[in-house]
């Protein structure tokens, strides 16, 4: 079968009162429309033909998605008229799957049902039953359970507005036929618009079969209109994900209390506390812990690491046992070797901290490259920059760094060596040497302050 997918996305979305278009606003820390586009990449479609007109620049410009086709329109006359505008684009022999920019968690196990159900002679629907039809066209079946047509709830008979069987709109139907019905559709409808929907009497009056997929939940065909709407399908899904890793082997303090925005994988008996943030792609260890209100982002964590309250942590490589936190802040480029510990109000960017290595307390380490072993006394400051370079700093295996140190990179400290509390160092300094570099204690015996004249 030679799959495209057309996605509807021109709406404005009023309802969202936003100035951002309707399908650019996140779900799960992607656009409701970039989880449209990957749900039809998962599909494996050979084109994928995205239809936009409200916002249509900043919605291209947004989507870091590459061989899509962007089709425009201008004007929004209704979903028949915006399929319209990408029929020409579509190859004579496809099967056509249509997808909505705002309905973004359909799963790809009932799109695969629903493509399993069209072909030359045949359409596929997907239609969900609902507690509330309201807003939704109806699924006008005859006595035998075949599905004649749909009916839009502003053209329905109050009988039909009875109906709990509501239209998800999302359709597969071969290229030729569409090609056919879309010039026929006409605007003689209570909206003066083209219905997408009005290709379903076409179908019949041809004595195609028209096979409907139920959807297993309301959630996975839920549009977005509003951002309570969003919220709701927020929440649901996050309940989702967390089960997930439950089922995996993670405890969670509270599964209403994580939130992953990204893809997470994760080993056994990992232990998640309340409020906890993973972004991008993270990866966690076996029989590691993840503290309250930890923000992580695409980072690779070891087995049995220990990350404590209040961590922030992005772009970051933590062996295992190591420990961090808390309060302590892992920026880009972090690389923590096997059982190396991390404290509180210490900050790192672009630093490789060695097996077995301390930096316990209130300390910035920038650009630097630490051995093993190495103790870094509370309040070092590696002095990485100058206004407008960086330079590094390379200390060796077994080096102690006294407290409030700063190391005025580019410099090297040596194996072993050792470092007085309180100095400024500018230059290397010798493997297994003492470096103090502090003023010395001057004592005036009977000092007397200045006094004010009466
Ligand atoms: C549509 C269906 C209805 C179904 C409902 C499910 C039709 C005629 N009706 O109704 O049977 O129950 O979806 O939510 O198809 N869009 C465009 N260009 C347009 C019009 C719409 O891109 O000219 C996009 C919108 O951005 C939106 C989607 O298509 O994402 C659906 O459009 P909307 O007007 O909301 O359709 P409904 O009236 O809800
Ligand atoms: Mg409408």
């Amino acid at each position: 079968m030679n799959l495209e997918v057309v996605i509807l996305a021109a709406g404005q979305g009023t309802r969202m009162k936003s100035k951002l278009p309707k399908v650019l606003h996140p779900l799960a820390g992607k656009t409701l429309l970039s989880h449209v586009i990957c749900s039809a990449q998962e599909l494996g479609a050979a084109a994928i033909h995205v239809v936009v007109g409200h916002g249509a620049e900043l919605v291209k410009d947004s989507t870091a998605i590459s061989n899509l086709n962007w089709v425009i329109q201008e004007q929004q006359l209704g979903t028949g008229h915006a399929v319209a505008q990408a029929i020409a684009s579509i190859g004579e022999d496809s099967t056509v799957l249509v997808l909505y920019g705002d309905v973004p968690l359909t799963s790809a196990q009932t799109l695969t049902d629903l493509l399993q159900k069209v072909d030359a002679r045949s359409m596929a629907l997907l239609t969900v039953q609902l507690a509330d039809p309201s807003g939704y066209g109806r699924i006008i079946r005859d006595s035998e359970g075949q599905i004649k047509a749909i009916v839009e709830e502003k053209d329905a008979t109050a009988e039909q507005r009875q109906i709990s069987e509501g239209n998800t709109g999302i359709l597969a139907v071969s290229s030729r036929k569409l090609k056919e019905w879309l010039p026929r559709l006409s605007t003689n409808n209570a909206q003066a618009e083209y219905y997408l929907t009005d290709i379903i009497a076409m179908a019949v009056a041809e004595d195609m079969q028209i096979n409907a997929v139920t959807a297993q939940t309301e959630q996975e065909v839920q549009g977005i209109n509003s951002r309570q709407q969003l919220a709701d399908l927020e929440r649901w899904h996050q309940k989702q994900l967390a089960n997930q890793l439950m089922l995996q082997g993670v405890t969670l303090a509270d599964p209403a209390r994580l939130d992953i925005r990204g893809e997470v994988s994760v080993e056994q008996d990992i232990f998640i506390d309340a409020n906890v943030l993973l972004e991008g792609k993270v990866s966690i260890g076996e029989g590691s812990r993840i503290g309250p209100n930890v923000v992580i982002k695409n980072t690779v964590i070891g087995a049995g690491v220990n990350i404590f309250a209040n961590s922030v942590i992005e772009n970051a490589e933590i062996e295992s046992g190591c420990q961090i936190g808390p309060f302590a802040r892992l920026r880009p480029g972090t690389r923590l070797a096997q059982g190396a510990k991390i404290g509180n109000f210490v900050e790192t960017k672009n630093a490789f901290i060695g097996i077995g290595s301390k930096v316990n307390h209130l300390s910035y380490v920038g650009d630097a490259e630490l051995g093993k072993e190495v103790n870094i006394g509370a309040g070092t400051i590696t002095c990485n920059y100058d206004g407008a370079n960086k330079f590094k700093t390379e200390i060796g295996n077994g080096v102690f760094v006294g407290s409030n140190t700063a190391l005025v990179a580019p410099i090297k400290i040596g194996e072993n060596a050792t470092i007085g509390a309180g100095s400024t160092l500018s230059r290397d300094v010798e493997p297994n040497t003492l470096v103090v570099a502090r003023a010395i204690t001057r004592v005036i015996e009977g000092w007397r302050r200045p006094t004010k004249k009466k």
